[in-house]
């Protein structure tokens, strides 16, 4: 019978520590550090033979993060692990995943192949930017999400007249589950994008007026998107504006924006950790959902009767 063991690279620390309290077990030792110029070098100080190795790493830049988990992948398989197990609670470089004009790269597509490549044998990971991501890997994928924990921050909110707003087409079926399990209305604002990192030209479809609105995204990474959805719902006569987004990215002036923007709250989770905190940003854990997500693939049970967000 094989045995379980936790270990963490540096990109997350404090959550893979959360994880490891909640399944009742201590972090392996990892030992990892940089060459003068800056290469990663790791060491799995325990021995993993014939052990089922979970290693949680988010993605979110700088590129080490990537690089330390597939130096690590790749480490475990050499120690002759059972199985490689990667909880990547934030999946990186999964914006660019299709070709949509000439000559650009399928980056969500090359990352998949590294890690496979690297020696996983599955990936375990969190609101994924296109769920069609995980077609991209040959290796058995587990996708959960965060909703259920951002879900139950607003119920015991309780806020009355609330509709949820999807600031792109694609957050639509996100919005929809959130929509269906806080039993309100939904509706959708038209973004178009001239470039990456930009937006343009705002229409909302459907009605905010006098209505409490949550804006929910997977994303925020430099919060234009979210705060000009802030602007263009108050503009239209929508009264508490909160968002809610798995993904804290935040990068440039990202808090700066949303504090100066309307919004009454986001909660974002913390699936990466936060340099730059905002009084207008909460946080809350997803360390149950990927503890729970690690003991049910380690004992083969299903992990998508747990998370899928269309049967709840
Ligand atoms: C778009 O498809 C995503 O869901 C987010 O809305 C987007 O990535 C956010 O980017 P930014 O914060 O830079 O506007």
């Amino acid at each position: 019978m094989s045995n379980l063991k936790i270990f963490s690279c540096r990109g997350n620390l404090p959550l893979a520590e959360k994880i490891a309290k909640h399944l009742g077990v201590k972090l392996g030792k990892l030992e990892i550090k940089n060459f003068s110029d800056g290469e990663i070098w790791v060491k799995f100080l325990d021995n993993i033979r014939g052990s089922d190795v979970y290693i949680i790493q988010p993605t979110n830049p700088p590129a080490e993060n990537l690089m330390e988990l597939l130096i690590a992948t790749d480490a475990a398989k050499r120690a002759s692990a059972n199985k490689v197990n990667l909880v990547i609670p934030y999946f990186g470089y999964a914006r660019q995943d299709r070709k949509d004009q000439p000559r650009v790269s399928i980056t969500a597509k090359l990352v998949a192949n590294l890690f496979t490549h690297s020696g996983a044998d599955r990936v375990i990971t969190m609101d994924l930017h296109a769920p069609q991501i995980q077609g991209f890997f040959d290796i058995p994928f587990d996708h959960i999400y965060s909703s259920a924990v951002i879900i139950n921050y607003f119920r015991k909110k309780n806020i009355p007249n609330l509709v949820i707003v999807s600031p792109d087409v694609g957050g639509i079926k996100m919005a929809r589950a959130y929509a269906t399990r806080l039993n309100c209305d939904i509706c959708l604002i038209d973004k178009r994008r001239p470039k990456a990192n930009e937006v343009e030209v705002m229409n909302i479809i459907g009605d905010v007026k006098n209505k409490n609105i949550l804006i929910v995204d997977d994303i925020i990474d430099t919060a234009r998107t979210f705060t000009a959805a802030v602007k263009m719902l108050k503009a239209n006569g929508a009264k508490d504006v909160y968002g809610a987004c798995t993904h804290p990215i935040l990068s440039g002036n990202a808090v700066e924006r949303i504090e100066k923007s309307e919004i009454k709250k986001l909660i974002v989770t913390d699936s990466i950790p936060l340099q730059k905190i905002s009084n207008k940003v909460e946080i809350v854990t997803i360390n149950k959902i990927l503890a729970e997500a690690i003991q049910r693939t380690f004992e083969n049970k299903s992990v998508s009767t747990l998370f899928d967000i269309n049967k709840s």
